[in-house]
């Protein structure tokens, strides 16, 4: 399953990075594979993937795959990384001798995890670096932690030696053994002849009866290659994420990180810790983001905006200057500067909202355009409609835009007036400058600067009232009430 490979830089060695991603991650307890649970909006693997593709290109990058490999393809295809297919889960160790023909021609052997998502490009770069000055064999990303338990822990040569002895999983770890806080943090390096020269000395002696990857540290040792450690300057880079419990603490890192690069970027966050602010999303300078706001996916954010309480927004493009009050919900909608949106508007996928355009209360909007300085700012649903320029949607209007069928499309021209309580039954046409007279029911097009009523006419009946009581008190015997009585 190995891609093609581009040609060599001019010098260095040859370098490929190696994502594990092959596992079920059982202690999830999940469906779904555990590099595909989200963190910071993104799947596990798609933000280990985004580090690997900074330090090295796309098609030097294998994600090893296995548990749902269909899957997990799918979801992480479009960054262009080759894939290996691990069909058995039989360890990490198993999972590189899996990859042995797509890598072995490459010197240098990167391995990164696929459920530990921090990790940096810079500290990839460092890992690099110092294997490449080492002359190692293997280097370990070694943390110190304050709680090690669950790591694999490093065994130096001596306390303080740049040469490791050994990886002991905290399973088969002694209790003295335990008591070192240094971790493995499941990244390494290799030299790639050394690694494939050596890789089937591993052996399944052990309690989940797996190759484990950390057990090259002591086949190297053993056998006189040199194996060196260095550790992380940021602890945190390294974590793992094997509970729901480690994912919830990895999203909150990674969502508080993301705040504070707003923050330094000039956008103001009211009580960050209460915002949801997805990786990828943009932000522009001067722009206000009050409590307890979501932005997620791929949503562009100009400057200047204020972008008030419970909004939700996701996958979507607001320019400069909008406000959008409380309570609004976004969807694969696009904003153009200085429009007005909310409280509680609901922008679903395809909508296009002008420039100073106002949707207001209770507006659901669905694949329409409102154009420039058009308003729709109480109760009504617009779908699949083309609104033109300062047109006025009265209150309570509904584009009735499906037939049981098929969807039909409502164009209404520039400079338009509906009346509120409208109904506009598509397909339907409303020509520039018209009037729909309030409570119309409007079935057929209507021409440039005409008045359309669709609604039947209103009739009074004088001194009605006064004759029904009449009537009601004769029936009953009861005494006949004074009219000033109940007025
Ligand atoms: C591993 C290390 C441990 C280290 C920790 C850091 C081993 C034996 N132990 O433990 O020393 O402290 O990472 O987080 O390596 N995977 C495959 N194929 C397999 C098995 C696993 O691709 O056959 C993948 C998993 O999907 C995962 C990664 O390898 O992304 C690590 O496996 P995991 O089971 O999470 O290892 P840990 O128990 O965390
Ligand atoms: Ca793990």
């Amino acid at each position: 399953m190995s891609k093609s490979k581009k040609t060599a830089p001019p010098s260095g060695p040859r370098i490929a990075i190696a994502i594990m991603a092959a596992g079920k991650g059982t202690r999830l307890r999940s469906k779904l594979p555990k590099v595909l649970h989200e963190v910071g909006g993104k799947p596990l693997l798609a933000h280990v993937i985004a580090a690997a593709t900074k330090v090295v290109a796309p098609d030097h990058v294998y994600a090893i795959i296995g548990h749902e490999a269909t899957r997990v393809r799918e979801a992480v295809a479009s960054t262009g990384v080759g894939f290996v297919l691990q069909e058995q889960q039989r360890g990490t160790g198993h999972a590189l001798m899996v990859a042995r023909e797509a890598l072995a021609s490459y010197d240098t052997i990167i391995v990164l995890s696929g459920d530990a998502p921090l990790i940096t490009p810079h500290t990839i770069e460092e890992l690099r670096d110092f294997h490449g000055a080492k002359k190692a064999a293997m280097t370990i990303l070694s943390a110190r932690l304050e709680n090690p338990a669950g790591y694999g822990r490093v065994i130096r040569s001596n306390t303080n030696s740049a040469d490791v002895r050994a990886i002991v999983e905290e399973k088969s770890a002694t209790p003295a053994q335990r008591k070192i806080r240094e971790i493995n943090s499941g990244f390494y390096a290799f030299d790639a002849k050394s690694l494939f020269g050596h890789i089937d000395q591993l052996n399944t002696d052990n309690t989940h009866r797996e190759y484990y990857l950390t057990d090259m540290a002591s086949v190297f040792a053993k056998t006189k290659n040199r194996v060196v450690a260095i550790e992380s300057k940021d602890p945190s880079e390294i974590l793992g994420s094997n509970t729901r419990a480690e994912l919830a603490e990895i999203d909150l890192l990674m969502r508080r990180a993301k705040a504070r690069q707003l923050m330094a970027q000039g956008v103001s966050i009211f009580y960050p810790e209460t915002c949801v602010i997805d990786n990828d999303a943009e932000i522009g300078a001067d722009t206000i983001i009050e409590p307890f706001v979501q932005i997620l996916g791929n949503t562009r954010i100009g400057c200047d905006c204020r972008i008030r309480s419970y909004s939700v927004i996701q996958d979507s493009e607001i320019a400069d200057d909008v406000l959008v009050r409380q309570g609004c919900i976004l969807h694969d909608a696009k904003v153009q500067r200085r429009a007005v949106l909310g409280p509680y508007s609901h922008l679903r996928p395809g909508t296009e909202i002008g420039e100073g355009a106002h949707v207001g209360n209770f507006v659901e909007t669905k694949k329409i355009r409102l154009g420039k300085g058009s308003k729709a700012n109480h109760l009504t649903y617009l779908g699949d409609a083309e609104i033109g320029e300062n047109v006025n949607i009265g209150a309570g209007t509904i584009t009735c835009n499906y037939d049981g069928q098929t969807k039909q499309t409502t164009i209404i021209k520039d400079d338009v007036f509906v009346g509120s309580d409208s109904t506009l039954v598509a397909p339907l046409t409303i020509g520039k400058g018209s009037y729909i007279a309030a409570g119309s029911c409007v079935t057929d097009d209507v021409p440039a600067d005409s008045l359309a009523i669709g609604r039947s006419r209103q009739i009074v009946k004088e001194g009605w009232v006064k004759q029904k009581r009449g009537n009601r008190s004769k029936a009953t015997g009861a005494p006949q009430q004074k009219n000033d009585e109940i007025s």
